[in-house]
């Protein structure tokens, strides 16, 4: 177990520094998933029970790590998902992810639900700034929003369609961060935690401020800071919202649509057919629907229909250099990670975000060596042995 004078080396280590630093209800809802965390907890086992293939003798001694996404050459097959909240579990979380992932050389994308808005994200750094969106009922709203991320000059719209309403996650029930609870318990706990949080509390807390969801701020007159995000969320993101919508979504946007939160492949083909220049193969990292299949499990099925037809990207249980080769093995063109960059930047700031980077970078590019692959497009079904995992 790390302690606070060892360096943190894994996602593990930094997901302790972020359990540290953050407020119990923040890091509860950060680390916790929907229900009994059954379908959270497969995502990273499923990864965990693909073997790779030790391959010899193959002359790795040049190597490249780099990939194209969308035009825009990345340091590495890898993407920074779009985690709400952000700005609460790290001073400007949102700028501070953009910054560092510019700097680092992966696309990061921005959720509608952030502290800092789509403008003053996009100020703070360079490289690919993707904007993700939920359908927000005022139809108005919506188009604005559109328009901001466009003038923002956010190069890719990632739709997100598997919250048309919002899974239940016992942790924040328990923090009544869900809303509901005695008002009284609230500002009680939320003291404690403050107090005993005084990293945290100092700068983000206080240093942080403004903590108003920068994005839909200008459209709410009240429900604009994060106490009140859930309520926003089940009162404005619009449950009815269907296959029909898309044209519509198009019509606002005009450029690179990504669909995420796709599981079934069937969906996965109809989106195709809908245009969609990528999707995102996702279950939300397990905070939707409790007890659906890991998102890994379901990428090869998805995979054999729709591969060359679109981007295909998968989040939810990344946990290294080695599970970023698995997935590309099984067809992703490349992984995106959602908590784990929030537990470096919440636990160790933005140069802690950057060393987890680099340690992801190090372990793909020695994973890939290992595998006897120089270039990711090399990436096969071949550096896997799925014989000996029993496949998943
Ligand atoms: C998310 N996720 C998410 N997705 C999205 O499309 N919009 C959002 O606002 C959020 N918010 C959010 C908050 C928090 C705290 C978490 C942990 C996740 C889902 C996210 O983009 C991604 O799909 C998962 O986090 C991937 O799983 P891993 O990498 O966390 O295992
Ligand atoms: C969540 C929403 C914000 O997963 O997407 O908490």
């Amino acid at each position: 177990m790390p302690t606070l004078d060892l360096a943190p080396a894994s996602v593990a280590d930094y997901r302790r520094l972020a359990e540290r630093r953050l407020p119990r209800f923040l890091f509860d809802y950060l680390d916790g998933g929907a229900y009994a965390e059954v379908t959270l907890a497969r995502n990273v086992r499923d990864f965990e029970r693909l073997a790779l293939l030790q391959r010899i003798l193959k002359d790795v001694s040049a190597r490249s790590t780099a990939t194209n996404l969308f035009g825009a050459e990345a340091t590495m097959p890898l993407a920074l998902s779009p985690v709400g909240l952000s700005g609460m579990m790290a001073r400007r979380g949102e700028a501070a992810a953009r910054r560092v992932a510019g700097a680092f050389g992966v696309p990061y994308c921005l959720s509608t639900l952030s502290v800092c808005s789509v403008e003053e994200t996009a100020a703070a750094g360079s490289g690919p700034l993707w904007f993700q969106l939920y359908m927000i009922r005022d139809r108005e709203a919506c188009a604005d929003l559109i328009r901001r991320a466009k003038a923002a000059g956010v190069s890719v719209l990632v739709l997100t369609v598997d919250l048309p309403v919002v899974g239940t996650r016992y942790r924040d029930v328990r923090n009544t961060m869900s809303g509901g609870g005695n008002v009284w318990t609230q500002l009680r706990r939320g003291l404690i935690s403050y107090a005993l949080h005084p990293g945290w509390t100092l700068d983000v807390g206080l240093g942080g401020k403004p903590h108003v969801l920068g994005n839909i701020a200008p459209y709410v007159k009240s429900a604009s800071t994060p106490a009140d995000f859930s309520a926003w969320a089940n009162a404005s993101i619009d449950p009815s919202i269907s296959w029909a919508d898309l044209a519509w979504i198009r019509a606002q946007w005009g450029g690179l649509l990504v669909i995420k939160g796709i599981l079934s492949p069937e969906d996965a083909v109809e989106a195709v057919k809908h245009g969609a220049d990528g999707i995102i193969v996702s279950n939300h990292g397990g905070r939707q629907l409790d007890g659906v299949a890991s998102s890994i499990s379901m990428l090869p099925r998805i995979a054999e229909k729709v591969s060359g037809q679109t981007k295909l990207f998968i989040d939810g249980g990344v946990r290294s250099g080695q599970d970023i080769l698995k997935a590309m093995a099984l067809g992703a063109d490349a992984a995106m990670i959602g908590r784990p960059w929030v537990y470096a930047l919440a636990g160790a700031g933005e140069a802690g975000l950057l060393n987890q980077l680099k340690a992801l970078h190090g372990e793909f590019s020695v994973s890939m060596a290992l595998t006897g692959v120089t270039e990711t497009h090399q990436i096969s079904r071949s550096v896997l042995d799925l014989g000996a995992a029993g496949g998943i």
